[in-house]
């Protein structure tokens, strides 16, 4: 193997995926995290970060009255790292479309929700209400529309009708957990393109069910 792939995690809460990828690292994960950034400084994944001595970065939307400014401002913070792959884990900001493009082929997005069903928020009580007898999470490429790139990977989980939005969410984070080194690993191996707006693991359809 050669040398590890340089990577940024972008992240907005709590880190479960950023610690995934953490450990998997440690393991045999030939990723380098040059850097968190985060959109909250009270994000607990920056905590996660320090502790295994990452440097952390934070980028507050609040103290920009745009979108592109504040876009701009992640964008200079992120290349600063010179990433080859931006990982965006629990990030909840809507990004613009020059920022998305800038980064296409080398941005990769977790989503809560077997994609295409349940794009944006709320996807384990929306699930719910649906009467869905599945869920899941979606790995995917990001592209300029919201949660709408083509998906490499996805991991399903039952659905049974006593569950709460906090059942999903926590079946679904453990396959989270899963697929998403997986999917980095792939990136970083070299197996996994974008290309002609399909997602290709060594060059055949990469979406793969779990
Ligand atoms: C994860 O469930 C991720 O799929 C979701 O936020 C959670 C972050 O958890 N992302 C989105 O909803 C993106 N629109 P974590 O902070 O523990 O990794």
């Amino acid at each position: 193997m050669s040398a590890k792939l340089p990577i940024v995690v972008l992240l907005s809460g709590g880190g479960t995926n950023l610690q995934s990828i953490i450990d998997a690292a440690r393991a045999d994960l030939p990723v380098e995290i040059r850097a968190v950034i985060s959109n909250r400084a009270d994000a607990f994944g920056l905590e996660r970060a320090r502790r295994a001595d990452i440097p952390t970065e934070v980028v507050e939307h609040r103290q920009f009255t745009d979108r592109d400014s504040y876009d701009a401002a992640l964008m200079k913070c992120i290349d600063g790292f010179n990433p080859e792959l931006v990982v965006l884990a629990g990030f909840m900001r809507i990004l613009g479309d020059d920022f998305v493009r800038h980064y296409q082929g080398r941005m990769l997005n977790i989503h809560p929700s077997l994609l295409p069903r349940h794009r944006g928020l709320n996807t384990h009580s929306r699930c719910l209400e649906a009467g869905d007898a599945e869920h899941g999470a979606s790995v995917h490429f990001v592209t300029p529309e919201l949660d709408a790139g083509p998906i490499i990977l996805q991991a399903r989980v039952p659905v049974s009708p006593d569950d709460s939005p906090e059942d999903l969410a926590s079946r679904v984070l453990e396959q989270e957990h899963r697929i998403y080194p997986r999917a980095i690993r792939w990136f970083a191996e070299g197996r996994l393109k974008l290309e002609n707006g399909h997602a290709l693991l060594d060059g055949q359809p990469a979406l793969q069910r779990d």
